[in-house]
């Protein structure tokens, strides 16, 4: 199976043409990734009609970068990423695939976005030496700039919500404080740069709900617990280095995940654990995550992506879409709608 991998959901266009293998594994033919970072960072944040306006510029010249023949011979599924995400970014992918699968007569798969960042460990043409995929039931911590979630992952497209963040996501905490520290859009690489050269003891910022019995997790009150340090700080003439607030606040973060989720592998006994989404490109959480697992519960497995696919692309995408075109979950192309608020579970 050839599947073409579609993804517009927030500020990155992504198109991939992957395909199945005799073993079952997926091997990457090709994939392009545009990237409006650049075009965001002036406004501090993803701009939703801005972002639909450059998918559309980029959308058309990478098909033709694909060399897909004009009557999409050599393609047997469409997948395309339907939700969640921003709306009229979401809306250029979904209807450039129900185009594509109209007129090429295709199945098309509407994909949802959160289940591709955890199929982004099932790829192994990048990293073929770490060949090994997680077994079942597979604990998943996902990470990402709209998502902070652990989920249960009982076999492939079975899952159990188990955690969830009450207001703001990781990946958003990051941003915001960088922006209070005076930086742009994103904030996660910005903030792990700078935590490098930061002394994280310098700051003692709260763990949120680390006492809670559930697994969920709330990091408002850890981003205003930084502007608060910042304002006293500034009063007191006594501004701290900005990379000592960084390392503090990026390390309060890391022990609140790791924390949370060494407390859900003690209450379900996973045989494998999967961190994903685009915080997962964070050394200091891959790392630590990696070292406490590894020493509390050495049989389980510890599934990453390769750092090229933490963040939004389209293989994961087109890997979702052969797994649900596999059990026939297709969709009319006339009936998918994106939806900003789809859900996993
Ligand atoms: O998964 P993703 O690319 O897009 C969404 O689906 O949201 O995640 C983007 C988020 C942003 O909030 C960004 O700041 C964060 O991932 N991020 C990081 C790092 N790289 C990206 N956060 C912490 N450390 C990083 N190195
Ligand atoms: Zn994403």
């Amino acid at each position: 199976m050839r599947i073409l991998g579609i993804e517009t959901s927030c500020d990155e266009t992504a198109l991939a043409i992957v395909s199945e293998k005799n073993d079952g594994t997926f091997e990457i033919e090709k994939h392009l990734l545009a990237s409006q970072v650049l075009v965001h960072a002036k406004f501090g944040g993803v701009v939703p009609e801005v972002a639909a306006r450059e998918h559309v510029i980029a959308i058309f010249p990478m098909l033709d970068q694909l060399g897909i023949s004009k009557d999409g011979k050599g393609i047997d599924v469409i997948a395309v990423t339907a939700g969640p995400g921003l709306v009229p970014a979401l809306r250029i992918g979904v209807e450039f695939a129900k185009v594509l699968a109209w007129i090429w007569k295709k199945p098309l798969v509407g994909v949802n976005h959160l289940e591709g960042h955890i199929y982004s460990v099932w790829v192994n043409s990048i990293t073929p030496s770490l060949c090994h995929f997680p077994n079942f039931p597979a604990l998943c911590l996902l990470v990402s700039g709209g998502h902070t979630e652990l989920i249960l992952m009982k076999d492939h497209g079975a899952y159990e919500l188990i955690g969830m963040t009450r207001d703001d996501a990781a990946g958003e905490a990051f941003d915001k404080v960088a922006k209070l520290l005076g930086f742009g859009y994103p904030g996660g690489p910005i903030i792990s740069k700078l935590a490098e050269t930061g002394n994280p003891d310098a700051i003692l910022f709260p763990r949120p709900m680390i006492e809670s019995d559930d697994l969920d997790f709330s990091f408002s009150g850890l981003k205003t617990a930084v502007k608060r340090e910042m304002a006293e700080m500034a009063q007191k003439a006594d501004m701290a280095k900005r990379e000592d607030i960084a390392a503090a606040f990026q390390t309060a973060v890391v022990e609140t995940l790791v924390t949370k989720t060494l407390r859900a592998v003690e209450k379900y006994q996973p045989k494998s654990v999967i961190l994903s989404g685009g915080v997962s490109a964070n050394k200091s959480l891959r790392n630590s995550m990696e070292q406490i697992l590894q020493k509390q519960y050495p049989k389980i497995s510890f599934h990453v992506p390769d750092l090229s696919l933490t963040g939004d692309n389209a293989i994961m995408i087109a890997i979702v879409g052969a797994h649900h075109a596999m059990k026939n979950e297709v969709v009319d192309p006339l009936t998918l709608v994106a939806d900003p608020n789809m859900k996993l579970i």
